[in-house]
């Protein structure tokens, strides 16, 4: 609005603000009172280490998406020149995170939006990952089947609420986060299960996938897991208590 760093906001605060960015400002409040989210007038979101740019065609990060993050990191830490699948990359926040603090790892990202993808491929760019960050249009895992058993992590923040759940939502989400974020047209069971089903068949036998939940979905999501075939299934849950994450690994016997 201003093109001030902030620093300048400190430095010229006994300025006064030019009308024309007065005018844009007293905009974006009226905006804000109408309940679009802040991170939509700023066409940005903080996520991990890094800027993200966002737009109506994603889903704004959330910070307790950092906890899937942050336990990717712990299980492929160990690894080599890891393999790790990112389904359902929304603005990359997961899979660029996740490329930037491993610059020897192959990440790939699916996504169903080409609008979402468009906007990832943004954000790789920005972050200078691009190179090693390979985007595909399509399905869950179906985009990358061709690497299955060459993978070491399959990680995914899918879309976990249910269409009940949804109407309940505060406007800045109902309204502005695309539905398909959100809401699987499937049903969330269903959704875990076909998610959870390729996930382990894509992972190489020792290779995790790990999911982040919905609060009440620990019991469907691990049930999925252990239909699955995978073992030693985990749950995580964040500062507050509540579980936020499951992840399994596959046998290697
Ligand atoms: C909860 S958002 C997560 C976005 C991002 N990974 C994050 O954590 O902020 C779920 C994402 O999955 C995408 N999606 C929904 N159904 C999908 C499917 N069947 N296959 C691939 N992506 C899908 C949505 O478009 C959305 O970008």
């Amino acid at each position: 609005m201003l093109g001030w760093e902030r620093a300048d906001v400190i430095a010229r605060a006994a300025e006064d603000v030019p009308p024309a960015a007065a005018a844009l400002l007293e905009a974006a409040i009226e905006q804000r009172a109408r309940r679009r989210p802040l991170q939509h007038l700023t066409g940005h979101q903080a996520f991990w280490r890094h800027d993200f740019v966002v737009t109506p065609d994603v889903l704004i990060p959330r910070p307790e998406t950092e906890l899937l993050v942050e336990k990717a990191l712990e299980l492929i830490r160990d690894r080599p020149a890891p393999v790790v699948v990112d389904v359902g990359t929304g603005s990359g926040c997961i899979a660029l995170s996740l490329a930037a603090e491993r610059p020897d790892a192959q990440v790939h990202a699916t996504e169903l939006s080409p609008a979402a993808l468009l906007v990832a491929r943004g954000n790789a760019a920005r972050l200078r990952v691009d190179a090693r960050v390979t985007f595909h249009e399509g399905d869950l895992l179906e985009p990358v089947m061709a690497l299955a058993g060459a993978v070491d992590l399959v990680v995914s923040n899918p879309p976990y609420v249910s269409a009940e759940e949804w109407v309940t939502l505060e406007p800045e989400v109902r309204l502005h986060d695309p539905r398909m974020a959100l809401v699987p047209p499937e049903g969330v069971p269903a959704l875990y299960g076909r998610l959870v089903t390729r996930a382990a068949a894509t992972v190489r036998p020792g290779g995790f996938v790990l999911v982040e939940i919905g609060a009440r979905d620990r019991g469907q999501a691990a049930r999925a897991m252990a239909g699955a075939g995978l073992a030693a299934i985990e749950t995580r849950r964040d500062l507050q208590g509540i579980p936020r994450i499951v992840g399994g690994r596959r046998p290697t016997g």
